[in-house]
């Protein structure tokens, strides 16, 4: 598939640094640690994001190129608790402008790790996501952490949330990088956003 053959193309620090507003493009958000770079590695049979967290870095936004119209877009982990307090307004504000003035934006990849699901900033981006229309489709990773019954719960649980609070946003499934668990599924509603 198509998402087998993504490729770095560039780092942004600031909106106006992102490649022209064209054709489509799925953000991977979430918070530090969730398994975003992970997600999208496993997603892509690729090395393409770090997955290493370094709190000092100033690049914003990674893109990587499917073909000439559709790209994936590694956001940064917002809560990182060990970032300056400054480095996480800038982060914010440059992560809000990215998600309200990008055209090309089909749908958000919201990680959440399934042991600690619908955090404060997690449920931000879910408000904003319906007022805007935009889908939000959620992976909840490491799995593996869990037994199958507890994960499932979990699942259960947070449908049951996305379906009182954010009907017409959000759809879930569970995830695991290193088991390969859930590959398909997510695979299968990304190329439904790219229109593959
Ligand atoms: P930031 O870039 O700092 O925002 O983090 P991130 O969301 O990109 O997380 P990353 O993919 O770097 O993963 C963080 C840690 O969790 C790493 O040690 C990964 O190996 C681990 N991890 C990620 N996904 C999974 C998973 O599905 N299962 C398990 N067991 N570990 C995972
Ligand atoms: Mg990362």
């Amino acid at each position: 598939g198509l998402c087998q053959q993504a490729s770095f193309l560039k780092s942004a620090a600031k909106v106006q640094q992102c490649p022209p507003d064209e054709g489509y493009e799925i953000a991977f958000a979430g918070r530090s640690n969730a398994g975003k770079s992970s997600a999208m590695n496993t997603l892509t049979h690729a090395r393409l994001a770090r997955t290493s967290k370094t709190p000092g870095r100033t690049q914003l936004l990674n893109f990587f190129t499917l073909d000439e119209q559709r790209r994936l877009v590694d956001l940064p982990g917002y809560g990182f608790a060990k970032v300056p307090i400054a480095l996480k307004e800038h982060w914010q504000q440059h992560l809000e402008a990215y998600l309200q003035q990008r055209h090309c934006l089909a749908g958000v990849m919201l990680m959440m790790d399934v042991r600690h699901p619908l955090t404060d900033f997690d449920t931000m981006m879910l408000d904003w996501a319906e007022a805007s229309q935009l889908p939000i489709h959620i992976l909840l990773t490491k799995m593996d952490k869990l037994t199958f019954g507890a994960a499932k719960n979990t699942l259960l649980k947070v449908q049951r949330e996305l379906h009182q609070n954010w009907p017409h946003t959000a759809s879930a499934q569970l995830f695991s990088s290193p088991k390969r668990h859930g590959v398909e599924e997510a695979l299968s509603v990304m190329s439904g956003w790219l229109e593959l």
